[in-house]
């Protein structure tokens, strides 16, 4: 009789998670306020407020809200000085935008590799990669999990470029008690449906810098200077402005971060515990200068040997069915199509010397090895759960290491 529900045994949860995103009277109410202030958009009070709460939660003197976080990249990237030619250090283990928005801003991204227990980028490899046509770094905080900051910082401010963190998934994490978006040069957030604070669609940008400010503000507002005439535009920028209905849904979320931040944090510490107590699975390795981790993913590291040889896609088909639901993550982006095509779509008189887009050429044995076979992802919404929830998660996981034999002989 099988055991497992993949092959008909009875799944281990059959209710569902917590939905999201969620909602009650507060966002009816700012919204409404919006509503009935009559100013939608630019020069709102709302923008105004979610910014200035933004820049107060995550511990900046700056904070600049936008369309979405593909752009607070594109945004910070051009503030920082990035055009035709320059170099950006970026993980390959990521979501697009973090390379995209650096060839938007036309710069040229240059990939690096992992660690292969926090699957966040290598300082080492950073500082491997740095040239004199390399103006900056964008460590990500994969699945909102703080890369190594004291070491990445150092090694800019040693070579003098600036460190961009992609805290697009990490509202709320802390790095020796420092909140994401406020360690680096600049900060860039994303508010897009899935994420832990989200308007649907919208973006931030973080600083401490003045300067840079003053720059993301043009950039984000067509070229706009901040104390400047409404027809004036000393330099290229676009729209990038969010609206107010964004700023009011994202100051009522607000009012839940850091409740729900907590409830994350403790049961993604408690998932760390229980799960490598079984054979074959290993949560990343733990860090006490991360103290916080706001869990937009639970990533864990699947081990196939260990497994009898289950390929991680078959193991994952076994989770969904036991009621958990689960996924493989990214695809490593200098296997992307977009990123490959840069070799003949990238100007090729502005590449510096000695530097190829040939990114089919580019091996990261770390990144392409847990992107095919070893990365497993649950998301926000599931670790929102009580600790009965994450029992399940357990459970299941356990029943399936310890009838593994009906995944190898079926
Ligand atoms: C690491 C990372 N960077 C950037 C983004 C881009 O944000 P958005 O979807 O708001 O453009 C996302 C999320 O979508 C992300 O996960």
């Amino acid at each position: 009789m099988a055991h497992l529900a993949i092959n008909g045994g009875t799944p281990v949860r059959t209710k569902p998670f917590p939905q999201w995103p969620v909602y009650d009277e507060r966002e009816r109410a700012q919204l409404r306020e919006v509503l009935e202030s009559g100013v939608w958009g630019i020069g709102s009070p709302k923008t105004a407020e979610f910014e200035r709460r933004w820049a107060e939660y995550v511990g900046t003197k700056f904070a600049l809200s936008c369309t979405n976080g593909t752009h607070a990249i594109q945004i910070a990237a051009k503030a920082a000085g990035v055009t035709y030619g320059v170099e950006v250090i970026v993980p390959s283990y990521t979501f697009i935008a973090t390379a995209s928005a650096v060839l938007e801003a036309n710069g040229i991204p240059v990939f690096v590799d992992i660690e292969p227990d926090t699957y966040n980028i290598d300082p080492a490899a950073v500082e491997a990669a740095i040239t004199p046509h390399t103006r900056a770094v964008i460590p990500v905080y994969a699945g909102g999990r703080p890369p190594d900051l004291d070491a990445i910082n150092e090694i800019a401010r040693r070579h003098g470029i600036l460190v961009i963190e992609d805290a697009a998934e990490a509202h709320g994490s802390e790095w020796r008690g420092q909140r994401a978006g406020s360690i680096g040069d600049l900060g860039t957030f994303s508010f897009q449906s899935s994420k832990n604070l989200t308007a649907g669609e919208g973006g931030a940008v973080t600083t401490n810098d003045e300067r840079l400010f003053d720059l993301c503000y043009s950039y984000q507002n067509v070229g706009r200077r901040r104390e400047g005439g409404w027809y004036e535009h000393p330099i290229l920028g676009t729209n990038n402005r969010m609206t107010a209905w964004q700023a009011a849904i994202l100051c009522a979320g607000l009012e839940r971060l850091e409740e729900q931040t907590n409830r994350r944090h403790r049961n993604g510490a408690w998932l760390e515990e229980q799960l490598s107590a079984i054979e074959g699975i290993r949560p990343m390795r733990s860090d006490e200068r991360i103290t916080r981790h706001c869990y937009h993913l639970y990533m864990l590291r699947y081990d196939r040997e260990n497994f009898g040889g289950v390929p991680r896609e078959r193991f994952l088909a076994a989770l969904r069915a036991e009621g958990i639901p689960c996924s493989s993550g990214w695809t490593p982006l200098h296997r992307q199509e977009a990123i490959l095509r840069q070799a003949e779509e990238y100007p090729r008189a502005c590449v510096p010397q000695g530097r190829s887009l040939n990114y089919a050429q580019v091996h990261l044995p770390v990144t392409e090895r847990i992107a095919a076979e070893e990365a497993v992802w649950f998301s926000q919404t599931i670790l929102l759960g009580e600790q009965a929830d994450m029992q399940d998660i357990v459970d299941a996981i356990a029943k399936i290491r310890t009838h593994v034999d009906e995944l190898r002989a079926t």
